[in-house]
């Protein structure tokens, strides 16, 4: 008896939960119609007041209202700094205490060893230090520049410097300089084979050759824009698809790092670049456009963006507009520039087995600057 009321409770209550709600007009629940309802207290004119009071910062407001306005986001037409000549532009140090031995345990797949590295605009700046990356991590090194004097002496000074760090070594690694104006197929076909026959084989490439200037986009030289997309956006794309097709003849797998720019996501201020910036942006989107295409090949093809780093040609553009530094800096939440060294790791890492399931990506090496 009592086990059967139980039940018909059971089913009773298990009949309501799953019964769908049925609305009729009494069990409607109250919706306060919001345009008849007593207002609280009644509007008075400092409420009008105070509710305009923001109106100004928005587009109902009057352009110009403040003198802030559009401050920290804007460029200025009047900074102007063509790309300097090379003899205004010193040579760069070998970076001091990176490259001997050491004793802290870290993961093997990081290493370098057996792997030949080539670096275009590898005589100076990021691409001598990425270079030096990439000697200290084990590789032999192709260091490809317009400017051949100065990548001899640098390559020279690499092979010095690491047998000074590295005093026990039995072997020391080889590094080569080679001419190419990485904006001509025919110099970076020939300058392939030069790498090629010298090293026996090329496995990881990093792109760093590559420029900036300053002109408004109106007043823009349009042969500088076509050097510039030509040795940024072209160089790439040549040296890679080279470098792919030595890859894919060996049935090596390897691995392609463009440098990019912070600049390919974001619009610099306040100095005018609108042709830099859109060649950095087809530079990001080829290593994620070629990470796809040749994936199948195990060539992998990411991009480094680095974001404001101190360099000889920044620090020309520093001595020349003073006021920049104040305003790089009060943009990057990390508050400082960059160092050369600080794309070491990110350069090893992306060419390196370790980062073996990484393709297609953009590594920002931007103290931030990018994500505010
Ligand atoms: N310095 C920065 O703050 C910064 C920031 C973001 C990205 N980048 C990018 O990093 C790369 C290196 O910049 P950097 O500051 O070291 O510049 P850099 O001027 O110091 O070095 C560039 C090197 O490329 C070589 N080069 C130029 N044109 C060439 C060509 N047609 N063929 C072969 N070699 C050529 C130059 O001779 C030089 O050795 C560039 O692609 C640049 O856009 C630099």
């Amino acid at each position: 008896m009592m086990r059967s009321t139980l039940l018909r409770q059971v089913s009773r209550a298990s009949a309501t939960a799953i019964r769908p709600p049925t609305f009729t007009a009494a069990s409607r629940l109250p919706i306060r119609n919001f345009s008849n309802a007593t207002p609280l207290r009644e509007k008075s004119a400092s409420d009008d007041a105070a509710e305009g009071r923001h109106d100004e910062f928005s587009t109902t407001g009057k352009p110009g209202a403040f003198e802030h306005e559009g401050q920290f986001s804007r460029t200025d037409n009047t900074i102007r700094m063509p790309y300097p000549e090379e003899e205004d532009l010193p040579s760069s140090k070998p970076v001091q205490g990176r490259g001997g031995f050491h004793f802290k345990r870290t993961l093997a797949s990081f290493s370098l060893e057996g792997r030949v590295g080539v670096v275009t605009g590898g005589a100076r700046g990021l691409g001598l230090v990425m270079s030096q990356a990439l000697v200290v991590s084990g590789a032999d090194v192709a260091i490809v520049d317009l400017n051949k004097d100065e990548a001899q002496k640098q390559a020279e000074l690499l092979m010095e410097h690491f047998r000074e760090e590295n005093p026990g070594a039995t072997e020391v690694p080889k590094v080569t300089a080679h001419y190419a104006d990485v904006s001509n197929p025919d110099s970076v076909n020939s300058a392939l084979e030069e790498i090629i026959s010298s090293h026996g084989q090329i496995d990881n490439l990093v792109t760093s050759a590559g420029f900036t200037e300053n002109f408004d986009a109106i007043e823009y030289p349009y042969d500088r824009i076509k050097k510039l997309w030509g040795v940024n956006v072209d160089g790439t794309y040549l040296f890679a698809t080279g470098v792919a097709k030595h890859l894919m003849a060996r049935k090596a797998p390897g691995s392609i790092v463009m440098i990019g720019s912070m600049s390919g996501a974001i619009v610099n201020v306040p100095q005018p670049q609108a042709p830099y910036n859109a060649a950095k942006a087809a530079v990001r989107h080829l290593a994620s456009s070629l990470a796809v295409e040749w994936a199948h090949a195990g060539i992998r093809v990411n991009c480094i963006s680095p974001g404001y780093m101190l360099t000889a040609l920044t620090k020309k553009i520093l001595d020349d507009n003073p006021e920049l530094a104040a305003k790089w800096t009060s943009l990057i939440p990390q508050g400082k520039m960059g160092r050369p060294e600080d794309l070491m790791g990110a350069v090893t890492f992306l060419c390196s087995d370790a980062s073996g399931y990484v393709t297609g990506a953009d590594l920002r090496v931007d103290g931030g600057y990018t994500v505010t």
